[in-house]
């Protein structure tokens, strides 16, 4: 495992493109986080699935959770950007380039860890996790096989009864999303249209792991 610090990255001028996409996705996951904040914990470990340039899991660590972003960009661009993004917040972060042995951080301590790998083997372990959140990801792989593996994973690392979040493109994906979450045994799984003006119409979807098996 190597540990990245914002020195050794030398710190790059991010690109104003990436500044912009991660203001205006800020914006909306903490639309989605507040509209949903009766259904999700107040804190505790959180895992952001595909964090990109780590809006969802600062947005997380600015709640209080411990959150984990996983990326498996390889592009090394994104998570360096989180990481100046995640500090530049107050944030304590640090980001590590394998998903073995993660210096995990403490539930509630408002702290982000930004793994880069593939979320379908993020090495957390079971019934840990008190939210796990995707929003807006797709993949290299067709996307059911994509997101069955990555779900199963989310399934196994939360506790029982914590719930999954995730966000849609497009509404087109809700059914096959919810479908996916229900083959795979999650309860309770139910979606919602969020139409914000002037901005893409998502869907946002939760679901949660059963208390029993
Ligand atoms: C469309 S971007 C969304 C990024 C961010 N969540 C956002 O809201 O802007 C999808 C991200 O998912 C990541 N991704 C795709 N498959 C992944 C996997 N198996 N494990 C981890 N990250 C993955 C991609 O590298 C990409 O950064």
């Amino acid at each position: 495992m190597v540990d990245v610090d914002s020195e050794n990255l030398g710190e790059p001028l991010p690109r104003a493109e990436d500044l912009r996409h991660f203001q205006g996705r800020t914006r909306m996951i903490e639309t989605h986080l507040d509209s949903l904040s009766g259904q999700l914990p107040i804190g505790g470990l959180a895992v952001d699935v595909g964090c990109g340039l780590g809006m969802g899991a600062i947005a997380l660590a600015n709640r209080g959770f411990a959150s984990i972003g996983v990326d498996i960009d390889s592009s090394n661009r994104l998570l360096p950007f989180a990481l100046t993004q995640a500090r530049k917040s107050g944030l304590v972060a640090n980001l590590t380039l394998t998903e073995e042995g993660l210096p995990l951080p403490l539930p509630n301590s408002r702290q982000v860890l930004l793994v880069h790998g593939d979320a379908a083997d993020l090495q957390v372990a079971d019934n840990s996790v008190d939210l796990v959140t995707a929003f807006y990801v797709s993949g290299p792989r067709s996307e059911r096989d994509h997101w069955t593996d990555i779900a199963q994973r989310c399934l196994r690392v939360l506790k029982p009864g914590a719930p999954i979040l995730i966000t849609t493109e497009d509404g087109s994906r809700e059914g096959l999303a919810k479908g996916m979450l229900r083959g795979l045994g999650f309860t309770s799984v139910s979606s919602e249209p969020i139409r914000t003006p002037g901005v893409l119409d998502t869907c946002v979807i939760i679901g949660r792991k059963p208390f029993a098996p």
